[in-house]
């Protein structure tokens, strides 16, 4: 029995115990993955008594993502980029912290849209802590350029400077965003639609056959999905960067590949239901 975990605040409604159970069935594993909900206090221990009472290893969602990455005895390059970690491995020398949501979001836009970002201008939508968490592996597959707009200029101009060693990335303003463009692919990495908005968009932002990417999955999906739509531009939302991280996750756990686009489905199909 392999025993895992998401720890997070909330964190009923995750689909991780789900999308983990699934890959597990595709090599015959057992595992126990449970959704724990945790607070500032608490989460140290209760990871620690995963790790303690047997456990191999646990996702880490908001808003426990830093201080998973401060907990681990090492870290990726990844993680430490993002300065945070969605996935910790138990290991018998101390906890190993990693971030897989940058390689989901990439395996993501090659496998579904087909993007491949080699050459295309870019442009992230938002620099918390989602957009901190791909903009490492964003950079590695060598854009020809990436422009951060955010509401608050300075977490912007922050972030590029944090990645600036990785490739060609500056930071704007939303306001002063049209200037910037048009982009090939705009990533929304903004907590907007958790209130029902999208971040203000116009057709001039967009090259022809652009390509608009919502880190965002279920009902707070819907509004960017519907003013995509609105202005023509191909929209894809983020089930399959969360399905492609837990991937990465389960790799790290068991050795494992597991395959994606089968599981996909599966949480599309019961989407629609
Ligand atoms: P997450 O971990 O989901 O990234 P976060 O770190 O709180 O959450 O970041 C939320 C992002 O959405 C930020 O880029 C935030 O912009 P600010 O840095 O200016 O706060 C952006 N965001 C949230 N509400 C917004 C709004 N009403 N308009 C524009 N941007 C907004």
């Amino acid at each position: 029995m392999i025993r895992l975990a998401v720890f997070g605040r909330p964190v009923a409604q995750s689909l991780s115990p789900r999308i983990h159970g699934l890959f597990a069935r595709q090599f015959g594993l057992e595992i126990d993955y449970r959704a724990i909900e945790a607070t500032e206090q608490s989460f140290e221990r209760q990871v620690r008594e995963l790790a303690d009472s047997g456990g191999t290893g646990c996702n880490v969602t908001v808003p426990f993502k830093n201080l998973a990455w401060r907990l681990a005895a090492r870290s990726s390059e990844g993680a430490d980029r993002a300065r945070a970690a969605n996935t910790l491995h138990f290991e018998s020398d101390g906890w190993s912290a990693d971030s897989t949501d940058g390689p989901g979001l990439v395996g993501d836009l090659e496998s579904g849209p087909g993007f491949a970002i080699n050459g295309k201008k870019l442009c992230l939508l938002g620099a918390g802590g989602a957009a901190g968490s791909v903009l490492a592996a964003l950079l590695a597959h060598k854009p020809e350029h990436v422009t951060i707009a955010n509401r608050t200029l300075p977490k912007a101009e922050a972030l590029a400077a944090s990645h600036a060693d990785l490739g060609p990335v500056s930071a704007c303003s939303l306001d002063n965003l049209a200037s910037a463009g048009p982009f090939d692919l705009v990533v929304n990495a903004t907590s907007l639609g958790h209130g029902g908005a999208s971040p203000g968009i116009r057709g001039s932002l967009f090259t022809d056959g652009a390509l608009c990417y919502d880190m965002n999955y279920g009902a707070a999906a819907l509004p960017l999905k519907q003013a995509c739509s609105e202005l023509g531009v191909e929209y894809a939302d983020g089930l399959g960067m969360l399905v492609g991280q837990a991937a990465h996750s389960f790799r790290i756990w068991t050795g494992r590949s597991p395959e994606t686009r089968p599981v996909l489905e599966r949480l599309r199909a019961a989407a629609r239901e």
